[in-house]
């Protein structure tokens, strides 16, 4: 009789400002994936926040004129079934109609409600196995402030930075200009506390240029982060793993901007990407090192991307950012750097899903409830 092949929810699209690259990145994995062990279920969320299922989710998101469902899955353990929401006609009623149970969930998601913990939230309550960190260490990985502050108990260094409420923003400019300045040398860089793909982000040189660095943060999250700029070389390191990941070769972005933006990361062909990075043996390990430690530090869990800023003067390796649920087309940095060290884009997709699956077998060993050890 022929294996019975586990099913995996593939989830892409979202209401991310990466939305896109999201699509990109799961056309890749759904291309690779080992058909004869894995049984795709495709699920699609929209711009707005809608799952859809059926059909070809992905065609729906990408040319619209594919026929889908809505869908939803319920948050709360039990069948672990991907829902189909129908309306009954002449009413305002729906119904739920099974469409499939997941044995597993890759959400390929990059950014907000994806990679920040609230749809780890949600698979949390459902109770079933996804690949990638948690809540904590996705919710982490995306706050730069709360990121900032885990690294600094960790003694991994982060560049001297402050953290701005928009609200204090809003009711004295001023005082805010003063107190960075008083605090930060130029240049400084402004961003948005939970975004990425460099939205929102700005370099200022300059008190001017600090004031619409704010104001332009300030328009896409209520807590704002502002630090000191280096002339940097950008540094990444892929990890693997639960509780005992492991690091790749560093790889280098070579930004065709002045800073690796928004327009570089998607829209112009620009960016370079070395593989191996350049480095000395020194680096190389301490890059790796400090990947690791992070990645522990933030509860990380599967994959994420450590970012580092090496600085070209000093030599100072710095850690920007982790990266929980990272590009992943079969040519972004993340499954390049692991094809560097030996595992090929396939092999890491499998890993990723029984990395998912070991680790929801060791968190059902918890106990949720208490009981009282009757013999004491
Ligand atoms: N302190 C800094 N010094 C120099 N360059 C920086 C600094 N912070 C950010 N950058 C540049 O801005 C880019 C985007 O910043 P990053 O913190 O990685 O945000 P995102 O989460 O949007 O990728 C970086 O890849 C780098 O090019
Ligand atoms: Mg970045």
């Amino acid at each position: 009789m022929a294996k019975q092949r586990i099913r995996v929810g593939i989830i892409f699209g979202g209401r991310s400002g990466e939305h896109e690259v999201s699509l990109r990145s799961a056309c890749s994995v759904m291309e690779a994936i080992d058909q004869e062990k894995y049984e795709i279920l495709p699920v699609g969320i929209t711009k707005e926040g809608r799952w859809i299922a059926g059909g070809n989710p992905m065609k729906a998101l990408t040319a619209g004129d594919e026929l889908t469902q809505p869908a939803a899955l319920l948050g709360e353990p039990g069948d672990r079934t991907l829902k189909a929401i129908e309306t009954i006609q002449n009413t305002e009623a729906t119904s739920l109609k099974n469409i499939a149970a997941l044995d597993v969930v890759f959400p390929v998601l990059h950014g907000t409600y994806g990679e920040d913990g609230t749809l780890q939230g949600l698979l949390e309550l459902a109770d079933v196995p996804y690949v990638g960190a948690g809540v904590v260490g996705s919710a982490v990985g995306m706050d730069k402030a709360v990121f900032k502050k885990v690294m600094v108990a960790e003694d991994i260094p982060v560049l001297p930075y402050l953290l701005i409420l928009r609200a204090d923003w809003d009711r004295d400019p001023d005082a805010v200009i003063a107190k960075t300045e008083q605090s930060l040398r130029y240049p400084m860089f402004v961003k948005p506390a939970n975004l990425g793909s460099s939205v929102g982000i700005s370099r200022a040189t300059n008190r001017g240029e600090l004031s619409s660095a704010f104001k332009e943060a300030a328009r896409y999250d209520r807590r704002l982060l502002v630090e000191e700029g280096i002339p940097a070389r950008e540094i990444e390191v892929s990890v693997l793993g639960n509780d005992d990941p492991i690091a790749s070769i560093p790889g280098e972005v070579i930004p065709g901007d002045a800073f690796y933006s928004y327009a570089d990361k998607y829209l112009n062909d620009d960016a370079q990407l070395l593989i191996p990075a350049p480095l000395d043996p020194e680096t190389v390990s301490l890059a790796q090192e400090l990947a690791v430690r992070a990645f522990k530090a933030i509860d990380g869990a599967g994959l994420g991307r450590c970012d580092f800023l090496l600085d070209k003067e000093t030599g100072k390796l710095w850690i920007n950012e982790i990266n929980t649920i990272p590009g992943f087309t079969s040519i972004s940095m993340y499954p390049k750097l692991w094809e560097a060290s030996g595992i090929s884009y396939p092999d890491l997709i499998d890993r990723l899903i029984q990395l998912a699956l070991e680790r929801h077998s060791e968190k059902s060993r918890n106990k949720t409830t208490y009981e009282s050890d009757s013999n004491q």
